[in-house]
């Protein structure tokens, strides 16, 4: 089976955040067939860029939609964010210096990330949001336990 292929059990309930998780699989899957039929890294250089600022766009979307909801994981998922866009730049500074190091396999290892923020950080985070009484337990919860301090 395609490692980067869109799965049922990805699938949040929040159907704009499912679209692009969606489509950033499928862009992962583009680059990795284009870098597979031998395309270089400047053939795909503006993919790559922009694969990368639809990932910012995105995370800065479920950002909007946790502040706006007052989200108790909002500074931890952020942090999660912010580690997965310096480890991307990582990667694309190394190909950048290295063209011959960008493989189907890096594009793997991207996806790899991407799919394992999707199902440990974004999936208990969307939750809560498509869940308002689970979320306003978790928000209560959070005040009380700030009032025995
Ligand atoms: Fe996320």
């Amino acid at each position: 089976m395609d490692g980067l292929a869109w799965q049922a059990a990805f699938v949040s309930g929040l159907a704009e955040i499912d679209q692009e998780h969606q489509a950033l699989l499928a862009m992962l899957q583009q680059l990795r067939s284009a870098i597979a039929a031998g395309a270089t890294f400047s053939q795909v250089k503006s993919q790559l860029l922009a694969c990368a600022s639809e990932t910012q766009r995105h995370f800065q979307h479920e950002e909007t939609l946790m502040a706006a909801a007052n989200h108790p994981l909002y500074l931890s998922h952020r942090a999660a964010h912010q580690n997965l866009l310096r480890d991307l730049s990582g990667v694309l500074e190394e190909v950048q210096e290295h063209p011959t190091k960008l493989t189907p396999e890096t594009i793997e290892a991207i996806g790899n990330l991407v799919l394992r923020h999707i199902r440990e950080e974004d999936l208990p985070m969307l939750y809560l949001l498509t869940h308002p009484e689970e979320l306003a337990r978790q928000q209560a919860a959070e005040l009380t336990a700030e009032n025995v301090f």
